[in-house]
């Protein structure tokens, strides 16, 4: 195995789709960058119907529909976007190329839409944000307790990012990788040690989940910031009941991508049922298996508001940094744009059959 090729300078020639970048990253990787990017958990079963599921809703054409004149523009938590494709947290970026967060943020921002950076960013929240040029979004994980986890939360008001995207479905931490020297979560604080266990107590039970947070812990977050609160990792049309109900703005359906509990339905599969239990009390956004624009569309059609996605960008990001980024970005609106014309829907809101607000 020789070593992972440069990167490139400029978009590849004869890319078609997001897909089309994976020859390129894969040679531009380390081998065990490439796994820890591409892998799920256990038996990989919940990644594989991640991709499959979208597979399995039928779009039906609507020819004849005029549709001069359309555009993919949303507007979500006040800031118009020119496109309901967000980029998702993806912790580490300078694994994947120098530039790292600063890469995807400013890809983001040249196609006029939103990426939400990771508690495990490799920038800090203030340079990654210079980049970009525009206010952003912040995922925050739990901080093991809430002064710690507050005072993450108030440096990323600080520097401007404007929602909070809040991951409960993975409070076991398990390090899959060996960071490089040099690439770690710069955002974050040395945590305090691990709890020491007594001999009849459990790793899991007393030790990992005695850090994570809890339904109260969210009504406390809820409590701590005016800025738009959403919730990622909600599988269950109770959890998303509940979660509007204790005041957030929204939620994203998600299994992680995969990552995290195998086994996991996917996300579109419980889509609809959240959709009807968030009732529009909040935005509903959906990630995990994405990965052109039919399968937003289709995420859309089903009653997603927006859809984050996640490896693709990064696949650009390896291969040429902003630029494969913003192509990715870009390939996706186009096939976003060419379904809606072929099903004759004018505007993201013929597609949710919802008013964007
Ligand atoms: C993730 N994801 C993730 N989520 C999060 O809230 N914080 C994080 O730091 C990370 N880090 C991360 C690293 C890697 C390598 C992957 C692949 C994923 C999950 C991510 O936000 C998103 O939910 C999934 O990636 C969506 O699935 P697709 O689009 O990759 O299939």
């Amino acid at each position: 195995m020789g070593e992972p090729l440069p990167k490139l300078s400029r978009i590849p020639e004869g890319i078609l789709n997001p897909a089309g970048y994976l020859p390129f990253a894969k040679e531009r990787l380390l081998p065990e960058i490439w796994r820890y990017l591409k892998e799920g958990s256990g038996n990989q079963s919940t990644l594989q119907a991640n991709e499959r599921v979208f597979d399995h809703i039928p779009l039906i054409p609507r020819p004849l529909a005029d549709v001069r004149g359309s555009h993919t523009r949303i507007t979500l938590f006040g800031q118009t976007l020119a496109h309901p494709i967000i980029l998702a947290p993806l912790a580490y970026q300078r694994l994947y190329h120098p530039h790292g967060e600063s890469a995807s943020a400013m890809a983001a921002a040249a196609q006029e839409g939103q990426l939400c950076v990771s508690s495990l960013a490799s920038q800090t929240l203030e340079e990654i944000i210079t980049a970009a040029g525009q206010p952003l979004w912040f995922q925050l994980y739990w901080q093991e307790d809430r002064p710690r986890t507050l005072k993450l939360l108030q440096r990323a008001i600080a520097a401007d990012y404007r929602a909070i995207v809040f991951t409960v479905d993975a409070p076991v931490k398990q390090a899959t990788i060996q960071l490089p020297a040099g690439i770690h979560a710069v955002n974050l604080e040395t945590p305090p040690p691990f709890p020491s266990l007594l001999p009849q107590q459990s790793q899991v039970f007393d030790g990992w989940m005695a850090q994570a947070p809890c339904w109260e812990d969210l009504a406390w977050l809820r409590e701590q910031t005016t800025l738009p609160l959403l919730v990622k990792g909600i599988l269950h049309p109770q959890d998303a009941a509940k979660v509007v109900e204790l005041g957030c703005d929204g939620l994203v359906v998600s299994n992680h991508g995969g990552r995290v509990l195998d086994g996991a339905p996917t996300s579109l599969a419980c889509l609809p049922e959240i959709v009807s239990a968030v009732s529009g009390r909040g935005k509903v956004l959906l990630d995990s298996g994405i990965r052109n624009g039919r399968d937003v569309y289709k995420a859309l059609a089903l009653g997603a508001d927006a859809v984050l996605i996640g490896r693709p960008y990064i696949w650009g990001l390896a291969t040429a940094g902003a630029l494969g980024v913003a192509h990715v970005i870009r390939l996706l609106r186009d096939e976003l744009e060419m379904t809606m014309a072929l099903t004759g829907a004018a505007n993201i809101s013929e597609i949710t059959g919802q008013t964007q607000s």
